[in-house]
């Protein structure tokens, strides 16, 4: 039974409220002896002209009982204490009914909402940075589509602007092909970085530059020849990096997709007598929004960044009619997206409104922060390569036998990363430390993921049986309290899309298993002294297995049988 929804409904028929707003209000009480739901009449007090106090009262009096242990009043709350062994028997039941649905529904259909994620610059190394938009987005995006919206994965490539021009003097300078050919960001890396050292003595450079950008820009055969070159060989490396992620796009439409769609926009900014000249260049003032202006051209004509996010979002409005429009972009660019969702809105554009940054904070090893122009990076391909390699360490010392060491230790080490990265708040910082992400115990991936192995373990061990279960037996405290996590996954959802934070569900699926562990360790399940309550325990595994399953997915990791 979906409680909060029965509730909901019976309360209806007493009070002057729809069954959405009233599920809305329902609160899961902060402990236990409060009850296992909650209905605060603070906002019925308005409308029926009572205190809050004496709604509750009433309601107590006339609420049915059925499915409950009792209804109590606390101040100006409602409170419902279910009856435990109906609540059990509903929620294991329904969870193995539903298996991998556990969870979805169809609220966001027929909405489309656009998740921009990972966007790396090519040409640039994928750092630990861009790791961070890139596991939000996924999760973001596998959360929106199971909730039934239609998600547009978009990865927003950096691949345009003056910078290109300075890689194109620069490979012309010093590229060398064999190195392009076997490593091609490394080498990349290397002659920008180069150009920027030699710039610093001869300014000339940034001219030259510029020059290349400007015949990228109008189409020059030997230009846009290697800047597809640079393009095509740092999308191959990215694509196995998103292969070893598990994620994926529908669009790669990234900044140069926009290169012949800034024209007209700049003409409806214009039009709209918005564009004014600043020293050479056109901008939009800002400065009623306490802004610096958002800088639509250059001086020497050439558009910049943010003219490609604007003729980006109105692409995307004409071409998806969005619900929502998400970027998954750092802090760092915040005043950035408001300059382009502010221009937007002065152009008379109310969908501006639902374009929304989703930022994030930084990522730190050992006390560095990471950037690319000097070269001193995380590399991501290093990073998980040595998590793995630590992980495989920790199974050869912990089950030195186990089968497919290698896929195990893949799964688990990079879900560890994974893991640490949604864990948190997005706005919080990560600084990364392997002995606390990488160990199976507090709270991490491998934790969940070990707590669902030993699940797994347990499940190898008995025959599938179609006996009915009698839920009643299922009576002690962490049985009850392991079901009523099994049973707020919805809610963490929900909060998940309300907040647009994965780490509702990441922290949701790590209560679950802390919860699981202290059944485990209560409860001897497979030698239960009960055969009735050995099958209701079984099942209880079997439900909480699948809530992990589906949690774990959510945030892009996958389980493992054994470890
Ligand atoms: N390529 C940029 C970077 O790596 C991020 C792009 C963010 N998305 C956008 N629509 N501006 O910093």
């Amino acid at each position: 039974m979906d409680y909060k929804n029965h509730i909901a409904l019976k309360l209806s028929e007493y009070i002057e409220m729809d069954v959405d707003s009233i599920e809305r209000l329902i609160e899961i009480p902060p402990r236990t002896e409060m009850g296992d739901f909650a209905f605060p009449c603070f906002q019925l007090a308005k409308i029926m002209r009572k205190a809050p106090n004496s709604i509750a009262i009433e309601l107590k009096e006339k609420f049915p009982r059925e499915g409950f242990e009792k209804v109590e009043t606390f101040g100006p709350y409602l409170n419902f204490f279910v009856d435990k062994s109906v609540f059990i028997g509903a929620t294991i039941e329904k969870i193995l009914k539903d298996g991998d649905s556990y969870g979805r529904t169809n609220v966001g259909e027929g909405k489309n909402v656009i998740v921009e994620y990972s966007s790396p610059n090519i040409a640039k190394p994928f750092h630990v940075g861009h790791l961070f938009t890139t596991v939000i987005g996924n999760s973001l995006y596998k959360i929106f589509k199971f909730q039934g919206y239609n998600a547009i994965g978009i990865n927003h490539l950096g691949d345009w602007g003056t910078q290109f021009g300075k890689l194109i003097s620069a490979y012309k300078r010093w590229g060398k092909e064999d190195a392009l050919q076997k490593e091609p960001i490394t080498e990349l890396l290397r002659i920008y970085v180069k150009f920027h050292d030699e710039a610093e003595n001869n300014p000339e450079l940034e001219d030259e530059g510029r020059m290349y950008f400007k015949k990228l820009e109008d189409g020059d055969k030997e230009a846009v020849e290697l800047w597809n070159r640079f393009r095509e060989l740092s999308l191959k490396e990215f694509s196995s990096l998103y292969k070893t992620l598990n994620v994926e796009f529908d669009s790669y439409a990234g900044e140069s997709f926009y290169s012949d769609k800034m024209d007209e926009v700049v003409k409806e900014i214009e039009d709209k007598g918005l564009l004014v000249e600043s020293n050479g260049a056109k901008v939009v003032m800002l400065e009623e929004y306490n802004m610096p202006p958002c800088i639509i051209k250059k001086a020497d004509g050439a558009t910049i960044y943010a003219t490609r996010d604007l003729a980006a979002a109105f692409y995307r409005k004409k071409t998806y009619d969005f619900y929502k429009n998400i970027y998954v972009v750092g802090k760092d660019q915040t005043l950035h997206f408001k300059q382009v969702f502010t221009t937007i809105k002065l152009m008379g554009h109310k969908w501006a409104e639902h374009c929304n940054h989703v930022d994030f904070g930084l990522v730190r090893f050992a006390d560095k922060k990471l950037s690319t122009r000097k070269g001193d990076v995380i590399l991501l391909d290093d990073l998980l390569n040595e998590a793995v390699a630590k992980t495989l360490d920790t199974i050869n010392e912990k089950n030195p036998s186990l089968e497919n060491k290698e896929e195990v230790a893949k799964k688990v080490g990079i879900g560890a990363i994974i893991f640490a990265y949604l864990k948190n708040n997005r706005e919080k910082d990560i600084v990364f430390d392997w002995k606390e992400m990488l160990s199976f115990e507090g709270e991490t991936g491998p934790y969940v993921q070990y707590t669902y192995a030993r699940g797994k373990s347990i499940l190898r061990k008995v025959e599938d049986s179609s006996e009915a279960v009698n839920y009643s037996m299922l009576s002690s405290k962490e049985e009850f309290e392991l079901v009523k996590e099994l049973q707020g996954f919805q809610g963490a959802i929900e909060a998940a899309v309300d907040k647009l934070q994965p780490s509702m569900v990441t922290r949701y699926v790590i209560e679950v298993a802390k919860a699981f562990n202290k059944f485990y360790n209560a409860h001897n399940i497979l030698s239960s002294e009960d055969k009735d309550i050995k099958n209701a325990r079984i099942n209880l595994v079997k439900a909480t297995l699948q809530v992990i399953e589906n949690g774990l997915k959510l945030i892009g990791l996958d389980v493992v049988e054994k470890m």
